[in-house]
């Protein structure tokens, strides 16, 4: 019985992997391609040919320009120049490299910021950005976003039918570096459309925002401003927070959109277009550019001092993080790279150390292993002068001699071309690894109604999402992250972390995924509100008890010191933000239980068998994520389906043939290669930063 529903989900998930290979511009033949970001604009033009050719001698494949250069392309009003671009773009043609050019909205030039001040982006204390930076123009503004539409359309007609010019990113990391949103004029207005459209009027809105707290009522669109808590003063209304959240990702994500048209008017669908997200940044969604873009790209920073994983997180990023940032964004639309990746120190941590020898090379191969299409890498001259002085490049301050990442790029970048030589094509994906695809679902929606009210400082929303990340990539599973438009039933498992906000129909997906032979995972504090971010009115978390078979009594948080403990499979495991104290129903049976405090006895989490599936409910946040890496595996081996016992931050993923070992621990790890297996990269016994790719016979 068993075999026979993994072998009809296998089934359906065989046909269903990487559709993303056909897509003409990313060609499975091409594996992933590897590029710099140059700036030639703020070099002198005799040094152009030498280091488009020096570039080329690095093995890199494609040059990113144009990113923040409004002012070279339109020196002043509705007079353009591009012909040091043109010069550029040609000594990239005459090398052999293509060419990603950006639009460059992301920096105004200062005529027009002098022209139209109220362009500018406000923040919540009121003050105005003004020239002299980047990033401090306001997309809301229908003004900026005429100037932004003209200089698109410029570069659209120029290039968008030029073969040299093989995709285009726009702007740049798309937020106001944390200080979202901007309480300019024009987003006020924009945010009151929003909430007029989504509402209708204005008693709905009350209703949904729980305004009949406290006075809160209002009386009509035109009386609502953005919540900023610097104007409040007191509590933001959550319900409001949630929507301004919600407000500014559609906004961003139509600001891309009214770019994209632009472009596309010229460039049709021979160039490729994207922007770069920043790596799990949470006020954006790139989700909901997924049908824009040929690609979905991101930037990532790895090492720069700042909350990392393990003792050597600070020189090799973290692995969990950095992994389920591709496995989410290539899920969004089947085609994903990383359009930054830092190439050596960065200039803007708290402290800047060195990577670890190697870790560069071990990012690159990284991303081949989760399959994306491209790796560019922030930037090849080390600036000499500016904000990023100290940020290293591919080049060192001489402009000539390669640094310690620049020869690191070299490598992958001969590797990869050394890859493609063994291409399998048809390589079928292994049936053992296919077999444990696992999607995990993530829903930026809760994540921030979490975030706004935590409950306790102790909880971290996104931690507890890579805590089940981890425990499947110690399993060896392939994950797709997942947003909820997607389809769940092509996935054996699916693991719900903390899907706080639900609806009913949601719920009755969950449970036509169980009864037809899907193994659900859900953890804590999901299903306990509506979209609105209300509580039910019933019992705590209504909606999904009956998909659990149990009740939630109710839930525990503990001031530090203190913690407590859970009893599973013989073993104690610690816990410190967030425990349930469940009440399993007749054939739900307890697989963890609290080890102390009043309810020492009772269930922490639970599982039953639903139809052809099963469905299991973890009720507490462990510390270390020990305890739920334990019921997941436990998921597995009941479910018959043979896992990986791989060490936290050693990750093993196939991809297109060939299997990837890239390891991110403080130890040698042994790479699971069978015998007969043909090693093309590094050893069996990976060192620390150490890559090794092997096919199977
Ligand atoms: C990125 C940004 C780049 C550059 C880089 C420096 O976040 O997109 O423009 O500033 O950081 O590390």
């Amino acid at each position: 019985m068993k075999i026979k529903i993994l072998l009809a989900t296998l089934a359906m998930f065989v046909s269903a992997t990487h559709a993303a290979t056909n897509a003409p511009a990313f060609p499975q033949a091409d594996l992933m391609r590897i590029g710099v970001y140059y700036y030639p604009e703020a070099w002198p033009s005799n040094q152009w040919a030498r280091d488009i050719g020096n570039i080329k001698k690095l093995n890199m494949e494609f040059v990113h320009m144009g990113e923040f250069a409004w002012a070279f392309m339109e020196p002043t009003e509705g007079k353009f120049d591009f012909a040091w671009l043109d010069r550029n773009i040609q000594l990239c043609a005459d090398q052999g490299l293509k060419v990603v050019l950006c639009t460059p909205s992301p920096a105004p030039p200062v005529w027009l910021s002098e022209k139209h001040p109220e362009i500018l982006m406000v923040d919540a204390e009121g003050r105005t950005m003004l020239h002299g930076t980047r990033q401090q123009a306001s997309w809301s503004s229908e003004v900026y976003r005429k100037y932004v539409g003209k200089i698109v359309e410029e570069l659209g007609k120029r290039y968008g039918n030029d073969p040299r010019v093989w995709g285009w990113q726009l702007d740049n990391e798309l937020s106001h570096y944390g200080k979202e949103p901007s309480y300019d004029d024009a987003s006020q207005k924009k945010f009151r459309a929003w909430l007029k459209n989504k509402y209708g009027t204005i008693d709905k809105l009350n209703e949904a925002w729980g305004d009949a707290f406290w006075s809160q009522m209002y009386q009509n669109f035109d009386q609502i401003r953005l919540p900023n808590s610097k104007e409040l003063l007191a509590q933001v209304n959550e319900h409001a927070e949630l929507d301004a959240q919600r407000w500014f990702a559609d906004e961003a994500a139509d600001y891309l959109r009214f770019q994209t048209g632009i472009l596309r008017k010229y460039c049709g669908n021979r160039q490729w277009i994207t922007s770069n997200f920043m790596h799990m940044f949470g006020a954006v969604n790139p989700a909901l550019n997924g049908n824009d873009f040929e690609i979905v790209t991101w930037t990532h920073y790895p090492a720069h001092g700042n909350l990392n994983e393990g003792p050597l997180g600070f020189r090799l990023g973290g692995a969990a993080e950095m992994s389920f940032s591709h496995d989410f964004h290539r899920s969004i639309n089947g085609f994903e790279g990383l359009m930054e990746l830092q190439p050596g120190q960065v200039n803007w941590g708290d402290v800047n150390p060195q990577p670890y020898p190697g870790a560069i090379h071990l990012w690159i191969m990284r991303a081949f292993a989760a399959g994306a299409k491209i790796v560019c890498t922030y930037r090849y001259r080390e600036p000499l002068f500016g904000p990023e002085q100290y940020h290293y490049g591919l080049v060192g301050t001489d402009g000539v001699t390669p640094t310690t990442g620049g020869e690191q790029y070299q490598q992958a970048a001969q590797e990869i071309a050394m890859l493609r030589t063994h291409l399998q094509p048809d390589a079928k994906e292994p049936a053992a690894y296919a077999a444990r695809r696992t999607a995990l679902l993530y829903n930026v929606e809760s994540r921030w109604d979490i975030d706004d009210h935590k409950q306790t400082v102790r909880w971290d929303t996104m931690e507890h999402i890579l805590k089940q990340y981890r425990a499947l990539k110690e399993l060896g599973c392939p994950v797709d992250v997942i947003t909820e438009d997607k389809d769940f039933n092509k996935y054996p498992f699916l693991v719900v972390p903390a899907v706080q906000l639900v609806d009913e129909k949601l719920v009755q997906r969950w449970k036509d995924y169980a009864e037809q032979g899907g193994n659900l995972i859900i953890t804590c504090r999901t299903g306990q509100k509506d979209r609105h971010g209300h509580l039910w009115e019933g019992p705590w978390a209504a909606p999904i008890l009956d998909l659990i078979g149990a009740k939630i009594k109710f839930y525990d948080t503990i001031p530090a010191p203190y913690s407590g403990n859970v009893n599973a499979d013989g073993k104690t495991f610690n816990w410190m933000s967030w425990a349930e104290i469940l009440e399993p129903a007749a054939g739900t049976t307890v697989v963890a239980t609290h080890a102390d405090q009043f309810y020492a006895g009772k269930p922490a989490a639970v599982t039953r068998k639903l139809g052809k599936g099963t469905v299991t409910y973890i009720g507490v946040d462990s510390t270390d994520g020990d305890l739920e890496a334990q019921l997941i595996r436990d998921v597995f081996t009941r479910a018959g389906v043979p896992v990986e016992n791989l060490a936290d931050g050693f990750l093993v993923d196939w991809r297109d043939g060939f299997w990837v070992a890239t390891n991110f621990t403080e130890k040698n790890q042994p790479a699971p290669i069978p015998p007969g297996a043909k090693i093309l990269i590094g050893s069996r016994d990976v060192p620390t930063a150490g890559v090794t790719v092997w096919q199977e016979e």
